[in-house]
């Protein structure tokens, strides 16, 4: 969804004298801000980064651990790993694939210094309950939000509720940057510590430097910084926000309404009550008699022309890294394992409209019904 003001917004720059550290970054932090209502915004080099750079600036390290949904992209548990942190992996809710509240609160121990939620395919976890249980045992709240832009909790934009929100501008998110990343929070403090460790740890930007090249590094940081050129795609990409998540909802209710009545599948709850959801994907859930036929399903289903993918392929503490360094038992997260072994997510992005979705309905239905019998 790259059109001509994206092209012009990059040539722009490019003929330009600044490619880094300019006013792009600015008003792109200005602009997702204004989009989300954050009082703070700080961009980075990737949602990885920028969950990585709040665990570090926490002073996260080796003994300290992290409560980390088991259903999640691999990033959300790594950010923690890398700072010598241990996650600590909670099972999903089977109806929305959220982290369960229940056994969140029995993984904390005197150990625990953070919770990490995640808004699994953009429906919103009821934050304020993580919130109220991380406040009695004096924890921050991280919001992994690469699935949720646009998704809001009593019109509050998810990232808001916890003490941050950490954004993920890659390729087939809601908006893009090519790669790229925004923190946001209400913490003024935070912000001003994320910004100085994005950027070396330098205690001067550019702009501030009164003679060129004299500054100070007052703190360890990393370079996680977005470039102008990035940023300028995220500037035009914001404009398009609010139309991109419009086409999605529309097409999530068109293919959601059809699903319900297509036999051998379930799907995860989407937006319910308070909760308004980003509309990521379509996750279907294949039942019993189909999910053992998950790859001949979904090989059928792309030969007729609808592309599919998996959210996420395995529960992270399944992965080989995580089961070799902290032991891996069969039915251990079986909600998480459920939806990585079983389920099928189908686009509903802005490039589709209620046709293609129609259209990915009667595939579904056709496949389906040829493995059903
Ligand atoms: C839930 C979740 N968190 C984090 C990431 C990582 O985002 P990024 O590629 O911007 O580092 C992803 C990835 O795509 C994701 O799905």
């Amino acid at each position: 969804m790259i059109g001509p003001e994206e092209r012009a917004a990059i040539l722009e720059v490019l003929e330009g004298p600044i490619l880094v550290h300019g006013p792009r970054a600015v008003k792109f932090e200005a602009d997702f801000a204004a989009y989300t209502g954050a009082p703070h915004a700080v961009s980075v080099s990737s949602c990885t980064a920028g969950m990585h750079l709040v665990w570090f600036t926490l002073g996260l390290g080796p003994g300290d651990e992290v409560i980390v949904p088991a259903q999640t992209h691999t990033a959300t548990a790594h950010a923690v790993e890398l700072t010598g942190a241990k996650p600590v992996f909670v099972d999903a809710e089977a109806s929305t694939g959220n982290i369960d509240l229940a056994a969140l609160e029995a993984a904390i121990t005197p150990r625990t210094r953070a919770i990490a939620v995640v808004h699994f395919l953009g429906l919103p976890v009821d934050v304020r309950r993580v919130v109220e249980v991380a406040r009695k045992h004096k924890l921050f709240v991280l919001e992994d939000c690469a699935l949720s832009i646009g998704a809001k909790l009593d019109d509050v934009h998810t990232g808001l509720i916890g003490d941050c929100g950490v954004f993920s501008f890659y390729p087939v998110k809601h908006m893009t940057t090519a790669e790229g990343g925004m923190v946001i929070t209400r913490d003024g403090d935070l912000a001003a510590r994320l910004k100085l460790r994005k950027a070396f740890g330098v205690d001067r930007t550019h702009g501030e430097r009164k003679i060129p090249g004299t500054y100070d590094v007052v703190a360890l940081g990393f370079n996680y910084r977005m470039s102008e050129l990035h940023c300028a795609l995220g500037i035009e990409q914001v404009k398009k926000l609010p139309s991109f998540i419009d086409q999605r909802e529309r097409n999530y209710r068109v293919l959601s309404t059809r699903v319900r009545s297509i036999e051998g599948v379930t799907q995860l709850d989407s937006t319910a009550g308070r909760f308004l959801s980003s509309y990521y994907c379509l996750s279907v859930i294949l039942d019993d008699r189909l999910a053992g036929r998950r790859a001949e399903i979904v090989a059928r289903i792309n030969a007729e022309g609808v592309g599919t993918s998996v959210y996420y392929p395995q529960p992270v503490p399944r992965m080989t890294y995580y089961r070799n360094k902290y032991g891996w038992k069969d039915g251990s997260f079986p909600n998480a394992a459920r939806i990585s072994d079983c389920s099928i997510a189908l686009s509903v992005g802005p490039h589709l409209n209620e046709d293609d979705m129609n259209y990915t309905a009667d595939v579904l239905q056709r496949v389906l019904e040829e493995f059903v019998g």
